[in-house]
């Protein structure tokens, strides 16, 4: 598959407007909060019309124990809050309360192509060896992730990179049905993937991606573990003998050096040359302390807020209720306008 080509204009006649989603399947970790949450908050805060979603309906895909799907998805609208979501200025709300994502889904389904779906690498990670055995929305994931985006004529789509080939297939099923049908009706959206933690790394092994998946909970931190448990993970965390580098291509082949870098960065808000250019020389023995007590100044906070809302669930019900109906207005039209493009008589 090519991604498709976008001619340097061709979003502009659609306002700039940006959509993503988290799935609520178990708690959230220190990836998705640098790779995704944090910088959500960055683009609210630019001004942008911003559009966030709990995807539950992705989250189905595998199994999900009812109790705990409510629970996760609350506390993922949690976590989006006390990260600095505020549900006034986004909208923020799961995926289910507005149909129209199910019903545009099951469009895509019909504009994607078999040989793209069988090229999607996640499906191929997620499905493991037992691949007759995994759900077909498991498989149709990414034509409801396209969905989603273009439900709200996003053009922006910022992501950590293991996001990015979805983002480039959903560019592909907006140019398709802009072809088939002779319109411009849908835009193409960018991945927006930038940043020193597009891709944060485990921290028993630099070359896995962190993830709430990950049989060890000393691989990653999650956003509600305690001040205690951050700082023992990151001392136990796997690293190598040698000391710092004095410039970032000596991190070349030390993953587990370069991963903890990027956190430092990413944490900090400063580049990784610049935190290099700090630590140069210095070993483990000092930098892992340091980066403890960033990670604990900048997440506590965070964890703290989210228990506090946590003991509200209603609260968090109406907030996501509000979120809903503000997107289901932007989503009908759009909505509607498609049916109408391919002929779905609309007389009720
Ligand atoms: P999900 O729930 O796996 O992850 C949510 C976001 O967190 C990012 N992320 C990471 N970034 C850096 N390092 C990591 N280790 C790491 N782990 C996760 C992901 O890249 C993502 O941005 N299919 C999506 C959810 C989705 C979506 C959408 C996203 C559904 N519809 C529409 C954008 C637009 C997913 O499973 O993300």
């Amino acid at each position: 598959m090519q991604a498709a080509e976008v001619k340097a204009d061709q979003n502009a006649a659609f306002a700039p407007r940006i959509f993503s989603g988290i799935q609520p399947s178990g708690g959230l970790t220190l990836g998705n909060y640098l790779g995704a949450l944090k910088r959500f908050v960055e683009k609210q805060n630019e001004g942008i019309e911003t559009i966030y979603c709990i995807v539950d309906l992705h989250a189905i895909t595998v199994w999900q124990d009812p109790e705990k799907l409510r629970h996760a998805t609350r506390e993922a609208a949690a976590a989006f809050i006390a990260a600095g979501i505020d549900p006034v200025r986004s909208v923020l709300f799961n995926q289910s309360q507005v149909s129209a994502h199910a019903e545009l889904g099951w469009i895509f389904n019909c504009v994607a192509r078999l040989g793209w779906m069988n090229r999607m690498t996640q499906f191929k990670d997620k499905a493991g060896k037992n691949s007759e055995n995994a759900s077909l929305g498991l498989y149709a994931y990414p034509s409801l992730m396209a969905a989603d985006i273009l439900l709200y004529h996003a053009t922006m789509v910022p992501v950590g990179e293991d996001q990015k080939q979805h983002v480039e297939l959903t560019r592909d099923i907006a140019a398709k049905f802009n072809h088939d049908y002779k319109v411009d009706f849908f835009p193409v959206p960018e991945p927006v993937i930038e940043g020193a933690a597009t891709r944060v790394m485990s921290l028993r092994d630099g070359t896995k991606k962190m993830s709430k998946s990950d049989p060890s909970d000393q691989s990653r931190i999650n956003l509600t573990d305690s001040a205690d448990a951050i700082a023992q993970k990151i001392r136990k965390a796997r690293t190598d003998p040698e000391p710092l580098p004095d410039n970032i291509d000596g991190l070349k082949d030390r993953p587990e050096a370069r991963n903890l870098v990027n956190i430092y960065a990413a944490l900090s808000g400063e580049t990784a040359e610049a935190v290099i250019a700090q630590f140069a020389g210095q070993g483990f023995g000092a930098f892992k302390p340091a980066l403890a007590d960033l990670a604990v100044a900048k997440l506590e906070p965070i964890t703290t807020e989210m228990t506090r809302l946590m003991a509200d669930p209603a609260e968090i019900d109406r907030i996501l209720g509000d979120g809903a109906r503000r997107a289901d207005e932007i989503a009908q039209p759009i909505l509607a306008r498609t049916l109408d493009i391919m002929g779905m008589i609309r007389s009720r």
